[in-house]
């Protein structure tokens, strides 16, 4: 093999999507799936490429230094895209150190061992963290996030993902490592687990079950959809300048309740419903505790220095995400009873 490429959190949600264009499209490249199969860490994501030749899997925790470096060790990797991580706002309110423990200290780990690994020797090699449009806070009615807006991280999961940031730049700076950074807005697309808004939502409209509508349901968020964002990472990964940063977005603003209505009508549609039936699940909840307003990306510096540009309109993309989650029915059974994990996790377990 050409190269080894690790790729952190490849069993998640985007992590998947990334391990399957690169095992595709990359057949010189062994890549090496890291992943500590926590609720949100599902192989069954990727058993279409399991058997490629170019592909393995390893199970283990970035916040375990020791595992850590016994796989740079062992896989001596010359490429490293990051994405493990606890992703969910809402989990991060409740448990906030969990957050702390495997965004930061997990980063640190990996970026002292790809530093002792390459040394001064870092020709060539790359370490490519995948983080948050979320780290820069929350904006009013109008406005982008740029590269030079300033961090202005309002939770748990923002703060923690903020932190590893700083890392990723201060590892550049002070020991010359080959870094990359993005920073994405919200991603919708098969492969979700279902306690993110969309995902949550079509489960509970398909179950006849209330969609919880957090306050008046006005914030804002710019979708992407996850194919989209794995094609841009497979470009920065290759192309992207080293210690810069590329902000990646939709330019595809919804407030949360138009967007839970136009899913409404594309779920009564694929059901054979009534139009407006789904939307009576619509109820509104207690509002989430720092409940950021608004997120919405520039992308112009990604577009104009790398040529990235979103390839699906949100109605296409929408329609492709229900059509999946109506087809793949085990799946969200799967993941919602956590059978997956043990079956899985089994397999794994002193590997
Ligand atoms: P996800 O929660 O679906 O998946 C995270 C994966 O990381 C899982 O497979 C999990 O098992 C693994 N993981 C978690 N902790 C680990 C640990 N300590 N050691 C090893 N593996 C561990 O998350 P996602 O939505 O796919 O997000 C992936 C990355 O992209 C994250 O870094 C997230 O911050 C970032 N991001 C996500 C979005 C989004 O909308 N989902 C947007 C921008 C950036
Ligand atoms: P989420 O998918 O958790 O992503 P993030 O918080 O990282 O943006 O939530 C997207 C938006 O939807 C956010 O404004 C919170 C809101 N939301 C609800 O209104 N109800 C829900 O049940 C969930 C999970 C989220």
């Amino acid at each position: 093999m050409e190269k080894t490429i690790l790729i952190t959190g490849g069993a998640g949600f985007i992590g998947s999507h990334v391990v399957r264009l690169m095992v595709q499209k990359y057949p010189g490249y062994r890549i090496l799936n890291l992943d500590a199969l926590t609720y949100a860490g599902n192989l069954e994501n990727l058993k279409d490429v399991e058997s490629s030749v170019n592909y393995e899997f390893v199970k283990a925790d970035i916040t375990d230094e020791k595992a850590i470096k016994k796989v740079f060790d062992t896989y001596k990797p010359d490429g490293v895209i990051h994405l493990a991580a606890e992703s969910h706002v809402d989990r991060s309110i409740s448990d906030p150190l969990a957050f702390i423990r495997s965004n930061v200290i997990g980063t640190v780990n990996l970026l002292n061992a790809a530093r002792d690994l390459w040394g001064v020797n870092s020709e060539g090699k790359r370490f490519y963290h995948i983080s948050t449009d979320e780290v820069y806070g929350s904006l009013g009615a109008t406005g982008f996030f740029t590269e030079e807006t300033a961090y202005d991280p309002r939770s748990p999961y923002s703060a923690s993902k903020a932190s590893s940031d700083h890392m990723v730049r201060a590892w550049h700076h002070t020991y010359n490592l080959p870094v990359v950074i993005s920073n994405c807005s919200n991603n919708y697309g098969p492969n979700q687990f279902p306690e993110k808004l969309i995902p949550l939502a079509i489960n509970n409209i398909k179950h006849n079950k209330n969609i919880p509508i957090y306050g008046k349901g006005e914030n804002v968020r710019d979708w992407l959809y996850v194919e989209d964002h794995a094609v841009a990472i497979d470009l920065i990964f290759h192309k992207g300048q080293n210690g810069e940063t590329y902000n990646i977005g939709g330019n595809n603003e919804w407030t949360n309740i138009d967007l839970i209505r136009k899913l409404c009508e594309v779920m009564d549609k694929a059901l054979g419903r009534q139009s407006g039936e789904s939307a009576k699940l619509i109820t509104f909840v207690k509002d989430r505790a720092g409940h950021d307003k608004r997120y919405a990306i520039d992308s112009g510096k990604l577009m104009k220095e790398l040529g990235w540009e979103p390839s699906l309109q949100f109605e296409e993309g929408i329609e492709k995400t229900v059509d999946w989650y109506l087809g793949n029915e085990d799946w969200l059974k799967n993941v919602l009873s956590g059978d997956y994990s043990n079956y899985y996790a089994q397999q794994y377990d002193g590997r």
